[in-house]
């Protein structure tokens, strides 16, 4: 199983260009299905979950083609709406297919997702609003059935501004018949780009990027082209190992995706220089430390909350990271606590006190995030870092370890079998 190596303190220096949005190509992506006819997607992040939506869109009948960044989804053959347990256990994202199937077939069957790493994630909030556009939903066999002739237009009203619940709503949404509301919807950018690239597909959706989406829904959607959002969570996480670690300038990048991280960074001590799609960072000289809650967007993102902790490993004092996003999120911490970091956790809230310096460890990724942060973690760290079950940092970054090997750092993969 492959394993990343690392030696840490190399400062780091240079340009990195930051990938096409994992989050945002996902829903994308199963939003073409919705169309006879071809749609191409271009930046297309070349991730371990790129490819398992691909071989999903491929189970449901559609034919794609993946080359250099440019990824062409042709709909017009999709005839099996149905999302097998063996993909969606190892990609809760492919739990996008349900609105966009059932409003194009009139019924969907998708294995219902199981837990994960950090928590339960249900999907409740889901169900509860295909069943106000007027789907029956049953359960059997741990598969999510969803039925409906034509979906219709109704007023949802989330208890929480789920990301992929408003995802898939909207999807739902954009053919039923009449207009749907969306009361305390999801702000954030992969949402936005989904709703934009729907309304050049022919949906007609308004409120975009508000707490409450209106569409009104159209008969049919016809193929369209799209150029992903930079990839906000891998320009946080460069941004966060820059933070400590040397100057360097991200390329490709939105900087008012990331406006509360830039804002923390300098409240750490670290200087930030923006331009249109760029953006620099120079390390604190004596990192600060800050505290940190996570909060939808436009808050600081649940999916830096693991980078933002490493980082807080090695601040001048104490600091209180708290992520009311997903309660149960902190795998990372007794594998940060093996590089001699000083974190204790209470719920949802961990409590890092800054140690002079952290010490290379073999540790183990559990999540996508949880593993940038052991990177970073590593980057940092005196002598070497062995971290293990790389896999899980495949699903959501593109050649993380050439990227930071350009940078200066002494990192390298090792896929020697054992
Ligand atoms: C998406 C992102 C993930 C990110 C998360 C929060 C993708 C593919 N994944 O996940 O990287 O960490 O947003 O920004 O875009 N909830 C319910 N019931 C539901 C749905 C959600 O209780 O039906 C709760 C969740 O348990 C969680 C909160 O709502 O506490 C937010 O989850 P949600 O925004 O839905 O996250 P995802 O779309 O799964």
């Amino acid at each position: 199983m492959d394993k990343i190596i690392i030696e840490g303190q190399n400062p780091l220096s240079g340009t990195v260009s930051i990938s096409g949005a994992k989050n945002a190509v996902l829903p994308i992506m199963t939003a073409a299905l919705m169309a006879d006819g071809i749609s191409r997607i271009d930046r297309v992040p070349d991730l371990r979950d790129t490819r398992t939506m691909i071989k999903l869109m491929e189970i449901v009948g559609a034919k794609c083609s993946f080359e250099k960044g440019s990824l062409k989804i042709d709909g017009s053959s999709v005839d099996n709406p149905e999302a097998p347990y063996d993909l969606v256990k190892t990609m809760r994202a492919s739990f996008y297919v349900l609105g966009p199937l059932l409003a194009r077939f009139g019924s969907v069957k998708v294995s219902l997702p199981g837990g994960c790493a950090w928590g339960p994630r249900p999907v409740d909030f889901h169900l509860k609003g295909l069943e106000k556009l007027g789907a029956k939903i049953t359960l059997s066999s741990g598969y999510i059935m969803a039925e409906a002739k034509r979906l219709k237009g109704a007023k949802i009203s989330f208890e929480f501004p789920s990301v992929g619940a408003t995802g898939n709503i909207v999807m739902a949404a954009a053919t039923a018949e009449g207009t749907t509301v969306i009361e305390n919807a999801a702000r954030e950018p992969e949402i936005v780009q989904l709703c934009e690239y729907l309304n050049t597909m022919g949906a007609s959706i308004q409120g975009i990027g508000s707490t409450r989406i209106i569409i009104d829904g159209v008969d049919s959607l016809h193929a369209a082209d799209i150029e992903v959002i930079p990839d906000r969570i891998e320009a946080g996480t460069f941004l966060i190992a820059g933070g400590l670690l040397g100057e360097i300038e991200l390329t490709n990048v939105n900087p008012s995706h990331l406006d509360s991280l830039l804002l923390k960074l300098k409240e750490a001590g670290c200087g930030i220089h923006t331009s249109a799609n760029s953006i620099r960072i120079n390390p604190a000289d004596n990192l600060k430390p800050v505290d940190m809650t996570t909060a939808v967007y436009p808050g600081f993102a649940t999916d830096l909350q693991a980078q933002w902790v490493a980082l807080m490993t090695v601040a001048s004092g104490s600091s209180v990271i708290t992520d009311t996003v997903y309660h149960d999120r902190f795998s990372h911490i007794p594998e940060l606590n093996r590089f001699g970091a000083n974190i204790k956790s209470d719920n949802n809230t961990a409590f890092v006190r800054g140690v002079n310096e952290l010490i290379g460890a073999p540790v183990m990724s559990t999540d996508i995030r949880a593993s940038a942060s052991l990177i970073i973690a590593g980057l940092i760290a005196k002598g070497q870092t062995t971290v293990s079950r790389i896999y899980h940092i495949d699903r959501g970054y593109e050649k993380i370890e050439e990227k930071f090997r350009a940078l200066g750092a002494n990192i390298i993969r090792d896929n020697s079998p054992g």
